[in-house]
């Protein structure tokens, strides 16, 4: 009877296959075990390289999925599309060593443990055949921080390499994010049940082939994840992520003003006295224009992100969505103010009032209308 499925997430693997493949297959004599490659239809044909396997060998098998990506939902997937009763996610580039499967199905069958996890920074483990020290300093940060947001005391919550029960996950498999990077993470923060972890010290070895697909995405993506367990319930993480953008544009309006102005006057520049003058006016609306085009740029890569605007055409179209979605909250941003300082409100409360409603009715607008369906 089958016992055992082991779960390889792949991209741009295809040279490291055959040799994973023999590597499990040494490693796991005695046991009953499929391996699923859930790859996301990479360029480099893995997929194709793993049904190539797959013909002259069921244990095989190949999930590759279409205009997808990323290694958490991949292998998430891959877990809910086995029978075997125990599952395990492991990186398909021979970082992580097979050998360590028996004793980690042995500990999660035997019922003293519910999931049992390699780390790269237990007791025992070592991290040097890396050849990454960048790596493993950042490994350490991410760590540390997820320890703390999360409340998950692992000395290695970011391995990639662990093995549970299949009833243990397909418990709770659909309140997973399946964002990013962060698997066990996740598993370890969401499930109710105080889930009893086996660690496992492990000598992390260099990739075989290929290149990390760890990227500046991946790590934003992490922080967001955190930021969105540690404050999200109260305010949203998309909201906050447009306030901070909202607020470095006004440091781009003000430099930019500052620079236009030391242009444009020159001699009679003197810092501080600006008023009065048409070249402020014109100076601000530049730099104003300046700032929201900014403000639409990093909207458009980090707070949608996943709702990218690409091409030339889309973004000059949501740029001046954005424009208008803009003039209307600079309406009620000045609106509101002045509305509350006829009421008696002080003037700086009533500018921040103001400030804080157009910016929602901006956030609310351009959500809708600038990035919406
Ligand atoms: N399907 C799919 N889709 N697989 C992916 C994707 C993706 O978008 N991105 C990466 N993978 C696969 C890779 O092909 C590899 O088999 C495995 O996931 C790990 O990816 P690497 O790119 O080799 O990650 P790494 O070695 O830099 O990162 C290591 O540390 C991370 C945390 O610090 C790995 O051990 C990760 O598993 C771990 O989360
Ligand atoms: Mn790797």
């Amino acid at each position: 009877m089958l016992q055992l499925a082991v779960i390889l997430p792949t991209y741009n693997e295809r040279k490291n296959i055959a040799l994973m493949v023999e590597r499990l297959d040494s490693a796991l004599a005695g046991i009953v075990w499929e391996a699923i490659f859930v790859d996301d239809h990479s360029p480099d044909g893995t997929a194709d390289e793993a049904r190539r396997l797959s013909l002259t060998d069921p244990r095989i098998r190949v999930i590759e999925r279409i205009g997808r990506r990323g290694l958490a939902s991949a292998a998430i997937e891959g877990m809910c599309a086995t029978a075997a009763p125990v599952v395990a996610v492991m990186d398909a580039d021979g970082q992580h060593d097979p050998k360590l499967l028996p004793e980690m199905l042995a500990a999660v069958t035997g019922g003293d443990w519910d999931v049992a996890y390699a780390s790269r920074f237990a007791e025992g483990a070592s991290t040097e055949a890396w050849g990454r020290p960048d790596r493993v300093k950042a490994s350490g940060m991410a760590n540390r921080l997820a320890r703390r947001v999360t409340g998950v005391q692992l000395s290695d919550p970011m391995s990639g390499f662990f093995m549970l029960r299949a009833e243990t996950l397909r418990a709770d498999a659909h309140r997973l994010s399946g964002v990013g990077f962060k698997i066990l993470l996740d598993i370890l923060a969401t499930v109710d049940a105080p889930l009893r972890v086996k660690e496992f010290p492990l000598k992390f070895a260099a990739r075989m082939e290929g290149e990390s697909k760890l990227d500046r995405t991946v790590v934003f993506e992490f922080l967001i994840g955190l930021y969105d367990k540690w404050l999200g319930r109260i305010i949203p993480t998309r909201f906050a992520l447009f306030g901070t953008v909202g607020a470095l544009g006004v440091a781009v309006q003000m430099g930019m003003l500052y620079l236009l102005l030391r242009v444009l006057l020159g001699e009679r520049f003197v810092y501080g006295h600006w008023s009065g003058e048409t070249t402020f006016n014109i100076a601000n609306t530049l730099a104003a224009i300046v700032a929201m085009t900014f403000n639409f740029v990093l909207n458009n890569e980090l707070t949608y992100s996943d709702k990218r605007l690409r091409g030339f055409a889309p973004l000059m179209r949501g740029w001046a969505k954005f424009a208008m979605t803009c003039s209307l909250g600079l309406l009620t941003n000045v609106g509101s103010a002045a509305a509350l300082k006829a009421m008696g409100f002080h003037d700086f409360v009533a500018v921040i009032i103001g400030i804080v409603l157009g910016s929602v009715w901006n956030f609310a607008l351009s959500s809708k209308f600038v990035w919406g369906k």
